[in-house]
This record gives structure tokens, sequence and C-alpha cells, in this order.
């Protein structure tokens, strides 16, 4: 499974390029907001980061100004992902930007049949928004697996990003079903490596080794 930064925070994208955790980047006018920089001076320094997709998102919600929008937004890199809101609109959008040969991110989608027609219309990318439906009590998790079927029945080549990532539990989860990408942000990223073993086990090594009395170096 490929990870997406779910974050406009350049510091913190560029610390887990690093670390090789950077697959890709997802923005929303969110995390613009948050970012509290342009959205073109902060989405031009993040695509240097990652070779990757990098989703910028289109606030417009009529066809034609989604699609200026969305070629606007694609010429500041190569690697832009054009968002895309997942509205009879925002299809037909798609259908004109991925005929350019553009990626699209198709977002804010929270149904199987949503996803169905998302993949219809062509899109490279279909963001479930996971954590939103589990605040609903609905299942988000499920809902990545009923996509990954549906896809896999009619060998659909859209690919599924699971978003609204909110715990290390749903980066499990949406692996364990198939997601090709999850878009995670940089917090929970970090906690993936986390284990209460780990470091206790770690702790015994140093203080057993310490009574050795050996260097390495
Ligand atoms: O990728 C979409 C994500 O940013 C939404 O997350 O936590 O606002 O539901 P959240």
């Amino acid at each position: 499974m490929k990870f997406f930064v779910d974050s406009a925070d350049v510091a913190q994208i560029r610390e887990l390029a690093e670390l090789g955790m950077v697959d890709g980047v997802t923005t929303n006018p969110s995390l613009i907001l948050k970012s509290g920089r342009d959205i073109r001076e902060v989405t031009a320094e993040i695509c240097a980061l990652t070779a990757g997709p990098v989703s910028a998102e289109v606030v417009a919600t009529e066809t034609a100004a989604m699609v200026a929008e969305g070629r606007r937004l694609a010429s500041i890199a190569p690697n832009i992902a054009i968002k895309l809101p997942l509205t009879w609109d925002g299809l037909r959008a798609c259908r004109v930007l991925t005929g350019e040969g553009r990626m699209v991110n198709v977002t804010l989608c929270f149904s199987a049949n949503q996803a169905l027609v998302a993949a219809k219309a062509g899109a490279t990318f279909i963001s479930p928004f996971i954590g939103r439906l589990d605040d609903i009590n609905h299942d988000g998790a499920g809902l990545i697996a009923d996509i990954r079927t549906i896809y896999d029945n009619y060998g659909f080549r859209t690919q599924i990003l699971a978003a609204s990532i909110r715990t290390v539990n749903h980066v499990t989860e949406v692996a364990r079903v198939g997601a090709d990408v999850a878009t995670v942000p940089p917090e929970i990223i970090r906690k993936l490596v986390h284990h209460p073993l780990t470091d206790a086990g770690l702790a015994t090594f140093l203080k057993d080794w310490a009574r050795t009395g050996q260097k390495i170096l």
C-alpha cells in the first residue's frame, strides 16, 4: 500500500520524505487554510518534495469552471492530481481532464455507488472518507472492502485512496482490505512505528549491554 501524506505542511512532508514514507501528498481547502500559505506557492513546494502525485482541489462547483481551475492547478507542476468533488459536474470535469491526460482524484466519496460512477468516469483515484463515515456509525473500512470487490469484479483501474484516516488502526484496516493508497496525516504516520514491547525490549538490551562493559566502536 502506498502512503500519501494528508497535509499541506511542507516541513512535515519533507521530514517524512527523508524517511521514504511519501509516495504522494493530498491537500484540500481545509489543509491550505491550516497551512496559512498561498495555494500556488505551497503546492509548488510540495510538488518539489515528491515525484508522486500531489492532489490539489478545485473550489468551483460547475463543470466549465472546474475544468479551468483544474488546468490552472495542473500548470503548477507535472505531478499534480486535480481533486474534484463527487458530483455530476465533478464527474463531467473528470472526463474532460483525464481525456487531456491529467490525473484526477475524485473526492468526498461515501458510498460504493459513488465509487462505481467515478470509476466509469475515468477517475485516476477515488477518495472514500472512512473517518467521517465512522463518525456517523457507518463502516468506513467496510466501504473500502466493497469498492475493492466491485473494482476487481470489473477490472476498473481507478486506484482506491483511503482518506480521512484518523487512527493507526484505520491504516491496518484499509491495508487489510486492499486499498491501493492510504492518505495519512503526518502525526498518524509517526505513530505507526510505536510499540511498547519495542521500547521495553530496547531498554533491556541497552541495560544488559552496559553490564557487559563492552564497546562496538
Ligand atoms: O483526505 C481527506 C481528509 O483530509 C479528511 O480528513 O479528518 O477532515 O475527515 P478529515
